[in-house]
């Protein structure tokens, strides 16, 4: 198993205990290749921030972070019943803004910091609404 992986199912089981924190690790053919997850989980807001990695090269662009995000929404939006959850991502990273794209994600207007610059991450937002629409067309 690589080193980055090992890490990363360390990392999930110690912060699984945290209240407000979800992390699933993704498989394929029972070899854990990554992990995603839901955090600042807010019960009484009905929001959650995503965030998802696919650890090697090899198992990106194979759809496989798409089908992981698919069946972690489901879980969020039905189990969890959120209302929004929520995504930020660099403005260079192409691969998960068409991720996001194609799970429904809407992209928030550019924001600038304090300084007047544009910030390089773009947001994301995904309404309980938008995603019921989505999987219509899936
Ligand atoms: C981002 C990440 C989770 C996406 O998961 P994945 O399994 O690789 O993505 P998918 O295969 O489901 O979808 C990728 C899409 O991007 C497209 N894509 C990839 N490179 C592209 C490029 N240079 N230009 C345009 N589209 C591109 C693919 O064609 C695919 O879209 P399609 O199905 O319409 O063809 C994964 O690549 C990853 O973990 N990357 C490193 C860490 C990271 O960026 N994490 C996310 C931080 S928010």
């Amino acid at each position: 198993m690589p080193q980055d992986i090992k890490y990363n199912k360390e990392m999930c089981l110690e912060i699984y205990s945290k209240k407000n924190l979800l992390v699933f690790i993704i498989e394929t053919n029972e070899k854990p290749i990554g992990s995603c997850g839901l955090k600042n989980i807010d019960p009484k807001k009905g929001k959650a921030t995503f965030g998802i990695k696919i650890e090697e090269e090899e198992d990106r662009n194979k759809g496989y972070g798409t089908e992981a995000a698919q069946l972690l929404f489901d879980y969020g939006f039905k189990k969890l019943k959120l209302h929004q959850i929520d995504s930020a991502v660099s403005g260079l990273n192409i691969r998960s803004i068409r991720m996001h794209e194609k799970l429904g994600f809407n992209m928030a207007p550019p924001t600038k910091d304090e300084n007047g610059k544009f910030r390089d991450d773009v947001y994301f937002t995904l309404s309980k609404k938008d995603w019921e629409e989505k999987q219509k067309e899936l």
